[in-house]
């Protein structure tokens, strides 16, 4: 099958690249140069934000399936340039969408927890969503726009995501270990309740969404632990076998140019339902985590 994934660089793209790259055909859309290692897999380099060239690049792969994993993720930074923001997280999914359509392909575009306000999670895929914050609005009109241009599409939502794979962006999990390993303290916020999501585990669920369901319609592809960014934190740190301090912050004590959704999390009891890619626990995607830095000879 010819399947095309966007966000190839990034942590839920370069995931569904390497699961992807041998069984199928694969188109790898980011931007700029390939940084994910080399495989059976076409590169090319499209802007989501520039209104066409990702449409044009999926035209003419003739796609018959596409992950759409791209999106502007710097939530402070979607606040700083909105414009920017909805170029690319609303404008790229239309793109990505229209595309979809006219070739009658499969479309899972992946959207986010910060669609909720955070009042009263974890979330199910039924409950209102308020999105809070130039990043939040844009991605849920993202999926807006995915529903109303490919209808039959599925947008899966994650959250917090992290990968231990070579190469794989820094983030939350792995700045706990990196700052720890350097005797430096971490700090965590308490009132942050978050589902984690290994990318490997999430990108397997979307993978096998995309190809093997026709699952329509918003589905939560997390990790199944809902836990504060302390608790997720001591339990890197644990796993890693780590001491140092982690100190607990107030989300209101830091100035953050965004909003964030205190309450959020993701309930994936559907995911788990209909998918044989199972939502990891936060302890086994952490093994798995750990496993990975081994592998990349940081132990
Ligand atoms: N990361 C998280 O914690 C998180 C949480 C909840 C939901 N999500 C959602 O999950 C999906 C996948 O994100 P991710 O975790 O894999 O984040 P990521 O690592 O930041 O990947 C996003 C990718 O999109 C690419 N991109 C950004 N602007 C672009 C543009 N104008 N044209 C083409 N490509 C562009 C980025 O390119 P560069 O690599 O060059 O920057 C990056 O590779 C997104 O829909 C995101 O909103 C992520």
């Amino acid at each position: 099958m010819r399947v095309a994934v966007t966000g190839a660089n990034g942590l839920v793209g370069g995931a569904a690249v390497a699961l992807l790259a041998g069984g199928h055909e694969v188109l790898a859309v980011g931007r700029g140069p390939c940084r994910i290692p080399p495989g059976p897999y076409t590169w090319t380099d499209a802007d989501l934000g520039d209104g066409r060239s990702v449409e044009a690049a999926l035209r003419d792969f003739r796609a018959e399936a596409v992950l759409h994993a791209g999106a502007m993720t710097d939530v402070d930074g979607c606040e700083r340039e909105p414009e920017a923001a909805w170029r690319v997280n609303v404008g790229g999914a239309e793109q990505v969408a229209r595309a979809c359509r006219s070739l009658r392909a499969r479309l899972v575009a992946v959207s986010t927890d910060y669609v909720f306000d955070g009042a009263a999670g974890p979330y199910g895929e039924d409950d209102l969503a308020k999105p809070r914050g130039a990043y939040a609005r844009s991605k849920r009109c993202g999926e807006e726009a995915a529903f109303l241009i490919a209808p039959g599409c599925s947008v899966a939502r994650t959250a917090v995501v992290y990968s231990g794979r070579p190469g794989a962006k820094s983030t939350f999990a792995t700045q706990v270990v990196e700052k720890l390993r350097r005797g430096e303290p971490v700090k965590a916020f308490y009132d942050q309740i978050v589902s984690p999501t290994l990318a490997e585990n999430g990108a397997a669920m979307v993978v096998e969404l995309l190809l093997e369901t026709d699952y329509q319609g918003v589905i939560h592809t997390a990790g199944a632990t809902a836990l504060d960014r302390v608790d997720f934190a001591r339990r890197v740190a644990a796993r890693f076998g780590l001491s140092g301090e982690i100190i607990p912050v107030r989300t209101a004590d830091v100035k953050l140019l965004a909003p964030r959704p205190l309450k959020a999390g993701l309930r994936v009891d559907r995911a788990a339902a209909l998918l044989r890619e199972k939502p990891l626990g936060v302890d086994a995607a952490l093994d798995r985590f750990h496993a990975q830095w081994l592998g990349r000879g940081q132990s």
